[in-house]
């Protein structure tokens, strides 16, 4: 690919430009029709579709078992509860995460445990994850950042040496593979999201994979009331006529209707990571020279889902802080996130836990500086470099009018 950054221009962009959206879903004529499909077909909720969906979410990551669930918060909430998690217990987690993540365990009524992360990869550090483990450890759960996928063998080393679940939070990881093995099938227990912003989206929507066949089950009857086998025929003529409640369940089924979008997105995901890898390379090269720490190159085996592209911004080198340069993308009609402001710095963990910054300094080192700039398979070529363009144009000036002053 030709040099980037030499052939664009420098000057201002009309105003009236179209908004670059942070994360616009991609979708095309083939959901719409196979939602259009299901609404003709009399079945909203959990059915046939749904059922076609987990087979071929489990046999494109090769498990045993798919259960397909309303989001990854659920997914992580059964997942914890079929490992036998529960008050008393503690489990280890990243503070660079969705608030979901701790929240799933703090709802199995156990403690979620903060380890620090890696400064470059930005995952849960095995070392840091080792060390926090006490008698009351019953569970590991990292999260894959970003789509980059954790230190896979480590975790299974940690987990084994302990006696702990391996639970592992894929949310932004759906294509992403470690070691030579497709995220999904590394651990006990791997959850999904299928939220509107991600790789594979559902609107809403989760997925667990396992290959215990007794832990899908519970899962599959947890997620809906608890109701006995099946009973989602209850309706179907010829279906369950009765039913039994085997326990105090959630409603947590994913509906017909999104398993729909999920089919036909399974048909295009290959391509739509295809696309995501072309727009990381893209921000690559056409941000390589500014003074921005880009998001660390996957080591050998690895493929990276490519959900974020995160940059970190650090006052100092770049002349902008984090929150000026978001402040001043959104001005120039760029939509941009924070992944994440780490958990141990927001009130309700700090005030429940007794954490303060301080505790974790890699991730608040993250935390302070991270940008995620705009990412996803529907964004076009022009798109995104007006995104490397508009990054450039503030960098630069900021620097001139430092040097100048
Ligand atoms: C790392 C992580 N875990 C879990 C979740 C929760 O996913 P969902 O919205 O499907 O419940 C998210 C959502 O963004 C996330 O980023």
């Amino acid at each position: 690919m030709p040099h980037l950054a030499a052939r664009r221009s420098t000057a201002k962009p009309a105003r009236q430009e179209a908004p670059v959206a942070f994360a616009r879903p991609s979708l095309g004529t083939d959901e719409i029709d196979e939602v259009v499909a299901t609404l003709q077909s009399g079945w909203l909720t959990t059915g046939p579709r749904v059922a076609r969906f987990e087979e071929r979410f489990r046999s494109l990551v090769g498990a045993r078992h798919a259960v397909a669930v309303s989001s990854c918060s659920a997914a992580l909430h059964l997942s914890l509860l079929a490992a036998g998690i529960g008050p008393g217990d503690e489990v280890i987690t990243t503070p660079l995460t969705f608030c979901a993540t701790a929240n799933a365990i703090i709802h199995a009524g156990a403690t979620p445990v903060f380890a620090d992360v890696d400064r470059v990869t930005m995952n849960l550090d095995p070392s840091a994850a080792a060390a926090a483990v006490s008698p009351r450890t019953r569970a590991v759960l990292p999260v894959h950042f970003g789509g980059r996928p954790v230190d896979v063998r480590a975790f299974r080393r940690l987990s084994q040496r302990h006696g702990l679940a391996l639970i592992e939070d894929a949310a932004h990881a759906v294509e992403a593979v470690a070691g030579g093995q497709r995220i999904g099938n590394t651990a006990d227990f791997t959850c999904f999201s299928f939220y509107a912003t991600k790789n594979l989206t559902t609107g809403e929507g989760g997925m667990v994979t396992t290959d215990s066949g007794e832990a899908a089950a519970r899962i599959r009857t947890a997620a809906l009331h608890g109701l006995s086998r099946d009973a989602w025929r209850r309706y179907e003529i010829g279906g369950a006529a009765h039913y039994d409640v085997v326990m105090a369940g959630f409603k947590y089924n994913m509906m017909d209707l999104q398993a729909a979008i999920g089919l036909r997105q399974l048909d295009r995901l290959d391509e739509m990571h295809d696309r995501r890898e072309a727009i990381g390379r893209r921000y690559d090269e056409g941000l390589a020279d500014l003074p921005l720490t880009l998001p660390s190159l996957p080591d050998l085996g690895m493929v990276h889902g490519r959900h974020l592209y995160t940059v970190l911004v650090d006052e100092a080198s770049c002349g902008w802080s984090r929150d000026g340069l978001q402040a001043a993308l959104a001005t120039e009609g760029i939509g941009t996130a924070i992944h994440f402001t780490a958990l141990h710095l927001h009130s309700y963990y700090q005030e429940r836990f007794a954490l303060a910054r301080g505790r974790f300094p890699h991730a608040e080192f993250i935390s302070d500086r991270t940008l995620s700039l705009p990412l996803s398979a529907s964004l076009s070529d022009e798109e995104v470099d007006r995104v490397i363009d508009t990054v450039r144009r503030l960098v630069r000036t900021t620097r001139m009018l430092k040097r100048a002053g």
